[in-house]
């Protein structure tokens, strides 16, 4: 059993011999999550999309299939998540459907006004200052663009012992009331119940989160 400190910081930025590991106890854990911000993206056709936080990648070819004529881009701080993620995504990078860039949050390297769409995943307990990432989100945003948040509710996050390391745990209501103070207008809050897991003998249901913005 790894040191929960360790694992927080896994989870912060997978990086090393843990990082494979890691990042696929997150695939399996987090597809909850996926199906629920995947079921509500608001596609249309040819639309861009920016995905930060992707871990190893492994959702690529699941948002892709949802409509063939997105052109869809990524970014991770994680040396090691980038390199997972261009391995086993060639065909869609060889494609050009698919690119992939190592990079912060807090410093998004596209032009101004790109996407139609940009997502994060349980990404924003890892912001020491929200409103950077957030600014420069609205930056990359076209006008007309959404921004979604994938989180699980603070209450439910608080039943895993390693979420007391590093991580910034936000309720609905706080999330929502920091978007609004960074220029975002809420368009819709969705919830869903995950299934349970077992963990050192007690069940656990997390709550999957997510909140659509506009600007
Ligand atoms: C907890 S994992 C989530 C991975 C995946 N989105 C999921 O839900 O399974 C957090 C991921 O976001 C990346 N990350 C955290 N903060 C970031 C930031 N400020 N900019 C870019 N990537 C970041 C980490 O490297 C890691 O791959």
């Amino acid at each position: 059993m790894k040191d929960l400190e360790f694992i927080a910081s896994q989870l912060r930025k997978p990086s090393g011999d843990f990082a494979a590991t890691i990042a696929e106890k997150m695939n399996e854990g987090n597809q909850p999550l996926y199906d629920l911000t995947f079921n509500r993206l608001d596609l249309n056709k040819g639309d861009t999309i920016l995905e930060i936080g992707f871990g190893n990648g492994f959702h690529f070819p699941e948002l892709l299939s949802l409509e063939d004529s997105l052109t869809v881009y990524g970014i991770d701080y994680s040396e090691d998540m980038v390199r997972q993620a261009a391995g086993r995504n060639k065909k869609l990078i060889k494609k050009g459907q698919l690119f992939l860039a190592e990079g912060g949050s807090d410093r998004l390297p596209y032009a101004d006004h790109t996407f139609d769409i940009v997502f994060c995943n349980m990404v924003i307990y890892f912001w020491d200052n929200p409103e950077v990432h957030l600014k420069e989100i609205r930056r990359v945003m076209k006008s007309t663009g959404k921004f979604y948040t994938g989180m699980r509710s603070k209450e439910t996050m608080l039943q895993l012992p390693f979420t007391k390391f590093g991580f910034k745990l936000y309720s609905v209501e706080e999330w929502s009331s920091l978007l609004k103070d960074n220029g975002f207008t809420i368009k819709n809050t969705y919830q869903k119940t995950d299934p349970g897991f077992e963990e050192s003998g007690k069940v656990i249901r997390l709550e999957s989160i997510c909140i659509a913005a506009e600007l």
